[in-house]
């Protein structure tokens, strides 16, 4: 059983640290060919994807998105995955401009390992709590009083926190990585306090973990699934490893979006209970039409989805504006970028 140690600040999970992030940027541009005032049709959907599909042709521009955008964002992406493979797709491309449809830090990470492309970002107050629940001079703090420790820091962390970071995780390879540590080497592992959990119990670990969570992830819980399962007899209950232990003891799958996603593609006639950001379930749809997913809602809502308030901030109008403007564009200051690639590089070289 994994043993939480000293521990970082407490994050503030839920709405009230959320304020003025979750409301979107008014749009307005008198240059847009839509109208964001009035609602978006099937029509003018499908016309902006187009142009936005031309925009990227002729600037040599490629769209990322992850999972848990909205599914008219997924449709005109490029690629669309995980925190991992949306990572090593952006080592990978050779697109003069990267537009990343995610949330700020996903964007900050493309931006250390494509310095000398435009990375561009549709809304960048699109935050996360999770990343938020780490400060860099906490964490600068917490390591001056744990010396000898390897830190360890899930990819939803600012550059800033990376440069002060050894090997960065994502929750699609921390386990494969922390494994191949050696059993007695002394780790922090932040921020999320539930991965680093899971990691602790799975590996025999005494990681030393932060006390840091995401506040989607924080809304699922256990009596909720309980009841969902009481219901659905046969189906499958997925959770992400963001979860609560309680949560998690409840999954009969449990690991990152992709995880989750392949093993819907490999048994797709089963039905499945499914605990994490709502915006999956659009792949897992494309991917499986007959098969039945089910949501699990937020607690204290009797139906519905549980979304990222942040993830939502990307629309295709911004979309749009940010690439025929190029702007707003990702800067990472020198210092904190060369220190903050060498534990994103480690970390694809170790997964
Ligand atoms: P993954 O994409 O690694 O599963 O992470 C989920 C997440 O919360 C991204 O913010
Ligand atoms: Fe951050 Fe949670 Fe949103 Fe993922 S779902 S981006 S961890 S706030």
């Amino acid at each position: 059983m994994g043993v939480t140690g000293r521990i970082g600040p407490i994050s503030k999970i839920g709405p009230i640290s959320l304020i003025g992030l979750m409301t979107p940027s008014p749009p307005s541009s008198p240059r847009l060919p839509h109208n964001p005032k009035n609602p978006i049709t099937q029509n003018n959907m499908s016309q902006l994807q187009q142009d936005i599909r031309q925009l990227c042709q002729k600037k040599d521009a490629v769209i990322m998105a992850h999972y848990y955008t909205r599914p008219e964002i997924q449709d005109t992406a490029d690629f669309i995955g995980d925190s991992l493979a949306l990572a090593r797709r952006a080592a990978e491309t050779s697109a003069k401009i990267i537009v990343m449809c995610g949330v700020h830090f996903m964007a900050e990470t493309c931006k250390l390992l494509c310095p000398d492309r435009t990375v561009l970002c549709p809304d960048p107050a699109a935050g996360c709590s999770l990343a938020d629940s780490c400060k860099a001079d906490d964490l600068r703090k917490f390591k001056a009083e744990h010396p000898g420790h390897t830190v360890i820091s899930y990819v939803n962390t600012t550059a800033a926190v990376k440069a002060l970071t050894d090997i960065v995780v994502t929750s699609g390879n921390a386990e494969r990585i922390v494994r191949q540590l050696p059993q007695d080497e002394k780790i922090i592992f932040g921020p999320d306090q539930n991965l680093g959990r899971y990691i602790n119990e799975a590996t025999g670990r005494n990681m030393l973990l932060w006390q840091g969570g995401c506040h989607v992830h924080a809304r699922f819980n256990a009596g909720v699934i309980a009841r969902m399962k009481a219901q659905h007899p046969d189906a499958i209950t997925m959770a992400h490893l963001e979860c609560s232990a309680e949560v998690l003891a409840l999954a009969d799958v449990k690991g990152s979006t992709a995880v989750m996603l392949k093993y819907a593609q490999e048994h797709p006639s089963a039905t499945y209970i499914v605990a994490t950001e709502a915006g999956i379930l659009h792949e897992m749809r494309r991917h499986c039409p007959q098969t039945t997913f089910l949501p699990v809602p937020p607690e204290g809502a009797d139906a519905g989805c549980n979304e990222c308030e942040y993830m939502r901030l990307n629309t295709l109008e911004k979309l749009y504006r940010c690439l025929r403007d190029e702007s707003p564009a990702i800067e990472v200051p020198e210092d904190i970028a060369r220190e903050a690639v060498k534990p994103i590089r480690r970390m694809l070289e170790m997964s």
